[in-house]
């Protein structure tokens, strides 16, 4: 596995594979890789001929009182998680390298990005929809891989491929979860241990929603209700920032349950805060 640090060397290395023939599989990340992110490298590497990883994380989706300078930064673990999940090429550039100067432009969604996540982070769906169409126009044709755990991320990016037509097809990787449930994240670390204890609730709260509704609820209120009944038996758990019943293109709350559904939460348990998701088909 070649790690490259270069813009240009990252566009002749892959104009070189697809002149090749060999299809290009990209794998963005912001590094401190988990079995999640190894998920999507091995993904990516079943269905393409060379898999590019990006290393970067990126200042632009931090708002000033989020943890850029504490995120975790480890390049040698990372390598060798990316490599063992069969990737090629770890792209890390330098801030230096991925803006040369101060950013004039920024790549902005409404609808997908305004409610739930965005209602919190106003400024960090902008963040990630620039940079990640800079590494798209780094990368070129590709099909890139992103994990379903941060589906409004994927909703976003999805939606702005097709607006913008750009030349990357977009797959969503299902999330990877403990074996108790809790979706695997760095933050997971972070948990105390009665905290880790109780944050299987949250994907225990989205299942009983979508139970409801495989069972005939559909009314979203009632999904809602039921989710965040589940989720106050957690006495550590703090009241949820959110629980959102929501249409999975648009993620807006629809009249009426029906077609593909997504069922999201944000829950606190001290200073960590755990988001989830699971879809729903509805016909
Ligand atoms: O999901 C992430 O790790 C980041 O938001 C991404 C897509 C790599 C953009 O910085």
């Amino acid at each position: 596995m070649k790690i490259i640090h270069t813009i240009a060397e990252l566009r002749a290395t892959l104009d070189a594979e697809r002149s090749a023939g060999r299809r290009i599989g990209f794998v963005p990340t912001m590094g401190a890789l988990h079995g999640g992110h190894g998920q999507l490298i091995s993904t990516a590497s079943e269905s393409s001929d060379c898999v590019v990883v990006s290393i970067y994380v990126n200042p632009l989706q931090f708002a000033p009182d989020e943890d850029l300078d504490t995120y975790p930064r480890m390049l040698e673990a990372d390598s060798e998680v990316a490599e063992r999940a069969g990737a090629e090429f770890v792209f890390v550039p330098s801030d230096g390298e991925m803006y040369p100067h101060e950013n004039w432009s920024t790549v902005s969604l409404r609808v997908v990005t305004e409610p739930w996540e965005g209602a919190s982070r106003p400024s960090h769906f902008d963040g990630v929809a620039t940079v990640v169409t800079k590494l798209f126009n780094i990368v070129g044709e590709c099909a890139a891989f992103f994990g379903e755990k941060d589906f409004q991320q994927l909703a976003m990016i999805r939606r702005m491929a097709s607006d913008l037509n750009m030349l990357v097809e977009v797959i969503g990787v299902p999330t990877v979860r403990e074996d108790d449930g809790l979706a695997m994240s760095s933050r997971n670390l972070r948990l105390t241990a009665e905290h880790r204890a109780q944050a299987p609730i949250v994907n225990r709260a989205l299942r009983a929603g979508a139970t409801v509704i495989d069972e005939g609820e559909r009314d979203p209120a009632a999904v809602e209700a039921t989710i965040r009944q589940v989720l106050a038996t957690a006495p550590a758990a703090a009241p949820p920032d959110y629980v959102a019943v929501v249409d999975a293109a648009s993620l807006r709350t629809p009249d009426v349950v029906d077609g593909e559904i997504r069922l999201l939460t944000a829950v606190r348990f001290g200073d960590v805060r755990l988001i989830d998701n699971i879809g729903v088909t509805v016909s």
